[in-house]
């Protein structure tokens, strides 16, 4: 009797929810910017790199964009083609199915895939649709100290799912003169999640990436700007062009391991420390 009653619950809790807890309490961060090309999977990738080798961090980078350059990034591919588009586009799906280790100690990644881009048209028609990822990432919450969210350059489902996932939204900006436009796009999304979805997405940072010193007065215009519109969520910390960052991005590698003494190195070093400075000074709470 009881064993049949085992098989049962078993069969009404998801894989997920039968997996271990692991002990720790993720904060988790969106990489987010409707604009292609400004540096959020360069920003998702060494930072999440910078917190493993330089703080200790247990972290996970989750690929929510079909384009699937985070596993480009760090040379992996997706173990046995699976990825996170399967367990977005399955009921019950548990991101600990998909996660692979990388190069980086304490780095671990979950490669995205081709139903990716079904799971984008797909979840549509769901019912709950914008909260999947979050629950799928119940469980891999207590096993990291951070989850950073590559986000696909739109704001659709996906984005959405991981907005919804997230405690925390950073936003990569270039210094261009159409850097402005898209975050008007962005804030609107974060009211909808704040507001209509009820969940307390806060906004962690609004990053300057893609500096070029020689173009002075384009970028402080811009970054007048942004002060205005953000003052104290802009980072401090600036990222400057750097074709180390491209090479090591070709090479499969975190900037850290390809050429370590550059200055996209040291950007991202410091922007890792301004982060957890920034995460561990807010003391609200951020989980309804
Ligand atoms: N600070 C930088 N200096 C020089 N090259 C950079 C820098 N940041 C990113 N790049 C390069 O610019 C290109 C776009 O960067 P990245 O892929 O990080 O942008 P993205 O916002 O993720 O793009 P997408 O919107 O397509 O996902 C890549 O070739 C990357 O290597
Ligand atoms: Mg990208």
């Amino acid at each position: 009797m009881r064993e049949r009653l085992t098989a049962k619950i078993r069969k009404i809790l998801s894989p997920e929810e039968m997996l271990p807890l692991g002990g720790r309490e993720a904060k988790v961060i969106a990489v987010s910017n409707q604009k292609g090309g400004v540096g959020k999977t360069t920003t998702s990738v060494n930072l999440g790199a910078g917190l493993s080798l330089f703080h200790h961090k247990k972290v996970l980078l989750v690929d929510m964009d079909a384009q699937g350059h985070i596993a480009v990034s760090l040379n992996h591919l997706a173990a046995n083609g699976r990825g996170i588009g399967q367990v977005l586009t399955s009921n019950n799906g548990s991101i600990m199915d998909v996660i692979v280790p990388t190069d980086v100690a304490r780095l671990d990644m979950t490669p995205s895939d081709h139903s990716l881009l079904e799971a984008e048209s797909g979840l549509a028609g769901k019912i709950g649709r914008e909260f999947i990822l979050r629950k799928a990432l119940t469980r891999a919450r207590t096993y990291y100290d951070f989850i950073l969210i590559d986000c696909p350059p739109n704001l659709g489902n996906l984005t959405v799912n991981a907005y919804v996932a997230s405690d925390y939204l950073l936003i990569p900006c270039d210094l261009s003169a159409l850097a402005l436009e898209g975050l008007e796009g962005i804030l609107e999304v974060v009211d909808t999640v704040n507001f209509r979805l009820n969940h307390p997405l806060k906004i962690l940072g609004v990053l300057a990436t893609r500096v070029d010193r020689r173009n002075m007065v384009m970028n402080e215009t811009v970054f007048e700007k942004l002060k205005e519109a953000f003052s104290d969520r802009l980072f401090d910390t600036q990222i400057r062009i750097n074709t180390d960052l491209n090479k090591a991005q070709l090479a499969g590698k975190p900037i850290f391991l390809f050429a370590a003494s550059s200055a996209g190195a040291r950007d991202y070093r410091a922007l890792s420390q301004e982060m957890i400075e920034r995460i561990e000074s807010d003391t609200s709470p951020v989980r309804a």
